[in-house]
């Protein structure tokens, strides 16, 4: 495939940006999009231009750091993969691909299509720890009973990988959907329980320091996020939020 790549380029978080094109020859439909960047980037090292900076690390869809806004959708036009999963067979010869780093006063670009996601470790860090007895008595948590259907939806909420793909896609730069995940991965699980109203206020209030946006239910985040992560963690995290406020004031 013969393709034309519209990448945005900033030298660094002072720079303006634009969207420079770049025409690709000879991209295998086998190649994920990163491989397809790697050869753009080979190419541009040869005839001594500066490469494209982008994120990555697993490239096998767990670490999250991949964030690409390609042809104005997070992680493109596949549902549920990430940009490393995402293959150049999604798109056809003589195609023009916009590629834009994610968008959010929150993350701010550190270069090109790279962010700086440190707000949403931050909301993170704000959660505290859980505690765990170790006095001598601890119990084995597979000797904990945990119903079927909370174990299972703490799993769903656990595979959130922190890709900040929701945030980039909502209107609102709200960070509701990848809170909600953090907060009910605990929120369901006894374990969970003894920091339970703490950590969701901490973690919410967080978010709203660090500049994010509210949710207005446009569901947006859900539609692109990689792992599925439903809209039902943050009524979840509301309901958590708005009972801990409530038994704070009595
Ligand atoms: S909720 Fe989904 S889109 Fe948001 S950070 Fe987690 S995995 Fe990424
Ligand atoms: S590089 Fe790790 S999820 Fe894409």
């Amino acid at each position: 495939m013969n393709l034309n790549l519209k990448i945005w380029r900033q030298k660094d978080a002072n720079d303006k940006g634009k969207i420079v094109e770049y025409p690709i020859a000879n991209v295998s439909e086998h190649m994920s999009f990163l491989e397809m960047l790697d050869v753009l980037n080979e190419e541009l090292i040869e005839k001594g231009d500066e490469p494209v900076a982008f994120d990555h690390d697993c490239r096998e869809g767990i670490c999250g750091m991949c964030s690409l806004y390609i042809n104005g959708e997070a992680h493109g036009p596949d549902r549920g993969v990430t940009t490393c999963q995402l293959h150049m067979r999604k798109f056809k010869d003589g195609d023009t691909i916009f590629i834009e780093p994610f968008r959010a006063t929150a993350l701010p670009v550190v270069k090109d299509l790279v962010v700086d996601r440190s707000a949403m470790d931050r909301i993170q860090q704000a959660g505290g720890f859980v505690s765990v007895n170790t006095s001598g008595n601890t119990q084995d948590a597979n000797a904990i009973p945990i119903a079927k259907e909370n174990a299972d939806k703490a799993f769903d909420a656990a595979t959130c990988i922190g890709c900040g793909a929701c945030i980039a896609t909502c209107k609102n730069s709200s960070a509701m959907l990848y809170v909600s995940a953090k907060v009910s991965q605990f929120s369901l699980l006894p374990q969970g329980q003894v920091e339970a109203k703490e950590r969701v206020k901490n973690m919410v209030n967080k978010m709203d320091e660090e500049g994010f946006g509210n949710c207005t239910n446009t569901g947006a985040c859900e539609v692109e996020c990689p792992k599925g992560i439903s809209l039902e963690n943050i009524s979840r995290m509301n309901r958590e939020f708005l009972a801990a406020n409530f038994s704070s004031k009595k």
